[in-house]
């Protein structure tokens, strides 16, 4: 199995991020050969300021490294390093349809009422997206739910490329959505997803937030007067509750059902500290590793340029395969 999947290094890894992927990057890198990947190329696509970019692709490499992801067995990398990936995403953009990227939920909710004004990298991202996966013929990308309309345009960018030019160069990947966490929603609003761009902070938990905080966002949860009943069906018209049985399961790695087994009955006043407690008790090492980390820049640059040199490595070959197939570069 080669595994290849990024994150955006803009605000604060959040509950959703580590859920929805970030932990399940941390299982896979034992058994898989894993590419992960700071998409810096795709922050831009929206305005950010340059110093604020370069801390940020440093102190989410920490995060991911303080989550247990291992540079040592995990390629860990920021996209801006290796420019394959550039340069495959302008060959992939002569290939995706513009009807395909018309259909791109996340452009239409990210560039709202302003479309024209929109910046063209936000348009095309999907295919940049597709070129970071295809580099590495990755055969499984684990994402949240929210990502699964970007893998499968990847799949009709592969399969149009290879028919196209006749040829096998791409491995069509496969997304990994799991079953729980995949959707990690709002603590304000149960039907809204959990999001770095919420302006209310209130509606996520941050890697970085402490005890007290945690305690206090997961107290100030909207619920509903109802105790928790004896099925997950039975939550289906109750999205914040059902939210926060959900994270329980996940951060345990049990089924929600069984969590509903063990907590059925009761209120929010006993299920909130509950969960509380089992968020403060997950983040706690994560957030003491990375105060570590943070204080040393110069180790983070290190392991994210030796990541890009193999990263480089790996993407060549497919690289110089779309080039030869295009007829741009010696024979097909
Ligand atoms: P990004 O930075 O928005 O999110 C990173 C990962 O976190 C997942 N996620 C969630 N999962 C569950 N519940 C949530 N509320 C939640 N919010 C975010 C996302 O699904 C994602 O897996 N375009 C991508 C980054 C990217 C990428 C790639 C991913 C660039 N190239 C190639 C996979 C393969 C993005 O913006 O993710």
């Amino acid at each position: 199995m080669r595994v290849v999947s990024g994150i955006q290094p803009t605000g604060n890894l959040h509950l959703g991020n580590y859920l929805g992927a970030i932990k399940r990057w941390v299982t896979m890198q034992d058994e898989c050969d894993c590419f992960i990947f700071l998409a810096d190329l795709h922050a831009i696509t929206v305005h950010i300021d340059p110093a604020e970019l370069a801390a940020n692709v440093r102190e989410m490499a920490a995060a991911l490294i303080a989550c247990g992801i291992d540079p040592e067995k995990a390629v860990l990398f920021n996209h801006a390093r290796v420019p394959a990936h550039p340069e495959m995403a302008w060959l992939l953009n002569c290939t995706a349809r513009i009807g395909w990227l018309n259909r791109m939920t996340q452009f239409k909710e990210k560039s709202g009422k302003n479309r024209e004004g929109a910046s063209v990298g936000l348009y095309a991202y999907p295919v940049l997206q597709a070129a970071d996966v295809l580099l590495y013929q990755a055969t499984h990308v684990p994402v949240g739910e929210d990502q699964k309309q970007h893998i499968e345009l990847i799949r009709d960018i592969a399969t149009k490329f290879n028919t196209d030019y006749g040829v096998e160069l791409f491995t069509l990947p496969e997304p990994l959505i799991g079953a729980t966490g995949a959707r990690i929603m709002s603590l304000r609003d149960g039907n809204a997803k959990m999001s770095k761009s919420d302006a209310s902070d209130m509606s996520r938990i941050n890697l970085t937030d402490d005890g007290d905080t945690i305690a206090q966002k997961v107290r100030k949860a909207k619920t509903d007067p109802e105790p928790l009943p004896e099925t997950m069906d039975e939550l289906a018209e109750r999205p914040e509750a059902r939210n926060l049985v959900t994270i329980y399961a996940a951060l345990t790695g049990r089924e929600p059902a069984d969590v509903l087994g063990e907590h059925a009955g009761k209120g929010f006043g006993a299920f909130k500290p509950a969960l509380a407690e089992l968020l403060v008790e997950t983040l706690r090492p994560i957030k003491a590793r990375l105060d570590e980390l943070g204080a040393d820049p110069a180790e983070l640059d290190r392991i994210l340029s030796a990541g890009a040199g193999k990263a480089a490595a790996a993407a060549q070959p497919t690289l110089d395969g779309a080039y030869r197939a295009l007829g741009l570069r010696g024979g097909a």
